[in-house]
């Protein structure tokens, strides 16, 4: 962001419940997440996030997938609302849809994920019943810039947690939700304050590389 003064305005997208969203409606509300969530936006009419923000008296839209012939003219309908709203970041949040490479690239760096695993390990879906089945001892959450590589882009920071005797993929899911309603925010917060930023494909914090991503222990 060139201006300093400002605040650091965002978009959250969002299929669904929304509990990540929440965090970031709390967090703000909390003092510890300097952001204004001018808009939140969903794919799905239904998506229960869309109460919450209604509830938290932010703008909300709803762009129906289905009504367009393929990914791109989707997601240059919403880049359409996302850039009439003038903002700063993009944070996807449990938004069940793959990007095309004309949204990746028009808001290049300014996109961030938070993806269910210790990345670079288990992309893609059902991460905890893959990690239980292969007997990893730990497991987690982690928050990356978006990439044209699903799941791949430079990562920023993780959750860490040790995955216990008997787990069940459900019990692992809810504790690894728990710590992403802390470490999102967290991540969000160093983005909005131009400490984390995005520069030849890789993750800068303050001014030098991060070849790994900062780790919460949990
Ligand atoms: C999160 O677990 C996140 O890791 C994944 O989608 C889930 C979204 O949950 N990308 P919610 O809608 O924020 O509750």
């Amino acid at each position: 962001m060139s201006d300093a003064t400002r605040v650091c305005r965002a978009a959250i997208l969002i299929s669904g419940g929304g509990t990540n969203l929440q965090a970031f409606i709390n967090a703000v509300a909390a003092g510890t997440l300097e952001l204004d969530i001018a808009l939140v936006l969903s794919n799905k009419s239904e998506a229960y996030g869309l109460e919450r923000a209604k509830k938290a008296g932010i703008t909300t839209a709803c762009i129906d997938h289905t009504a367009f012939s393929d990914r791109e003219a989707f997601d240059r309908a919403m880049a359409e609302q996302i850039d009439e709203a003038n903002i700063d970041l993009i944070v996807l949040a449990g938004f069940m849809r793959i990007l095309s490479p004309y949204f990746v690239r028009h808001y290049e760096g300014r996109v961030l994920n938070i993806h269910p695993a210790l990345l670079p390990k288990y992309p893609g879906l059902d991460t905890h019943r893959r990690v239980l089945e292969a007997g990893d001892s730990e497991h987690g959450s982690t928050v990356h810039f978006v990439t044209d590589e699903l799941d791949g882009g430079p990562r920023i920071l993780a959750g860490r947690l040790q995955v216990r005797d008997g787990e069940t993929p459900d019990e692992l899911m809810h504790r690894v939700q728990s710590l992403e309603h802390v470490i999102y925010p967290r991540a969000a917060q160093l983005f909005a304050t131009g400490r984390i930023r995005f520069e030849d494909g890789k993750t800068l914090l303050d001014g030098t590389h991060l070849p790994e991503p900062l780790i919460d222990d949990f």
